[in-house]
């Protein structure tokens, strides 16, 4: 290597480690081997990931597309036909869809097209922190505006950080980690407000009151996210999709360089799972059934709040120190997702809505430690 190759590279090597990522703290099979349990003990409430599709028919539909997919050839009509899928269910034109890699991936193309160095981006907090590592990554200024004591948008303090720098504007509704809706007169105001544009992220729109996707034609400047690792629970596959004008929506499908982004097989699966819509359906009826009851159990806690849900998931709010409680239901093989403070509350996490008799569980360990 020539020495200014060398500095270059040193540099470059220091500011790609500097670089805030998301971490995972403690995966099940650590935890397992760790409590000396086997791995189906483990009590994995931590990701938002939906329990309640069935395993048994995603399998059958899995295996059916074994037999009909040539795994030698490149994907070529797969997405166009995901997209008409997508299209019916949906109930907009197939050009406003655009098909990606799940949200993650789908929040980072949109923030490399879209976002250069110094540009600025405004969200809110406490909120998803996908976007704000990928605009950091692309060297633009993140700006956060705190949510009222309510959960909501504060919509005047957002006002005053648009300017004509503002290129992007990351909502998140129902929000990650809150598991509230936002008013949709808030977002509305705020999308038709903005300078630049705004994504709606709508991760978890299956389980909620309402979305915006039948209204995308009123916000030119607005890229709805959605997924197929929640609703449709195809986590493992990494699916999901936007909804914008088809002007941006071209832009999303167009042009990002690489010509095949998501799997054949991923795409075919998402078709089919859209073939047998009555399994996501059942699944979330359940979950949100399931999800009324936990919120209500949990509130029978001495020393726990748990919120109101739009989601998969709960946010409860501890007496007892958020650290102990992780360490102590860790130790019982429950994982919960540590959030610690946010807003006005001391002692958060989020809880994914498991299984019955997982929340069974979940309930017991908590009233143990709460010495309820
Ligand atoms: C609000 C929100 N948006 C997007 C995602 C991304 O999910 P995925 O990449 O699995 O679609 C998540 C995942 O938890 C999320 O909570």
């Amino acid at each position: 290597m020539n020495t200014s190759y060398q500095a270059w590279f040193k540099q470059k090597l220091a500011k790609l480690q500097n670089l805030d990522c998301y971490r995972v703290d403690v995966t099940p099979e650590a935890l397992a081997t760790h409590l000396v349990v086997d791995q189906s003990k483990i009590i994995k409430l931590n990701f938002n990931e939906n329990l309640f599709v069935d395993r048994a028919k995603q399998t059958t539909l899995m295996k059916q597309l074994a037999d009909e997919i040539d795994l030698r050839l490149y994907p070529e009509d797969e997405e166009a036909k995901l997209r008409e899928k997508l299209s019916s269910y949906l109930c907009v034109p197939k050009d406003s869809i655009a098909v990606g890699n799940a949200g993650d991936e789908l929040i980072d193309r949109i923030i490399r097209l879209f976002i250069e160095p110094n540009d600025v981006a405004v969200s809110f907090t406490p909120s998803f922190a996908i976007p704000r590592l990928c605009v950091k990554r692309q060297g633009g200024e993140y700006i956060t505006v705190p949510l009222r004591d309510d959960f909501q948008l504060d919509t005047d303090a957002l006002l005053n950080t648009f300017s004509d720098k503002t290129c992007l504007l990351y909502l998140c509704s129902p929000n990650n980690p809150t598991s509230n809706q936002m008013k949709p007169q808030d977002i509305e105001k705020l999308t038709k407000a903005f300078p630049g544009i705004v994504i709606l992220d709508e991760a978890y729109g299956e389980f909620a009151n309402y979305s915006f996707v039948s209204r995308i034609q009123e916000f030119p400047n607005m890229i709805i996210l959605r997924t197929f690792s929640k609703a449709f629970g195809l986590a493992m596959l990494r699916l999901g999709y936007v909804v914008a004008n088809p002007e941006l929506a071209g832009v999303l499908r167009d042009r990002a360089p690489l010509p095949y982004p998501v799997s054949g097989f991923t795409i075919r699966m998402g078709i089919k799972m859209l073939d047998n819509i009555d399994i996501e359906q059942t699944a979330v009826a359940a979950l949100v059934a399931e999800r009324e009851n936990l919120i209500k159990q949990l509130n029978q806690i001495k020393g726990v709040e748990a919120f109101t849900s739009h989601a998969d998931f709960v946010l409860i709010n501890t007496k007892t120190p958020a650290d102990e409680i992780y360490a102590k239901l860790l130790k019982r093989g429950i994982m919960l997702k540590k959030w610690g403070r946010l807003l006005q509350y001391e002692n958060c996490f989020r809880v994914t809505v498991g299984l019955p008799e997982m929340n069974v569980k979940l309930i017991e360990a908590l009233k143990q430690i709460q010495g309820d």
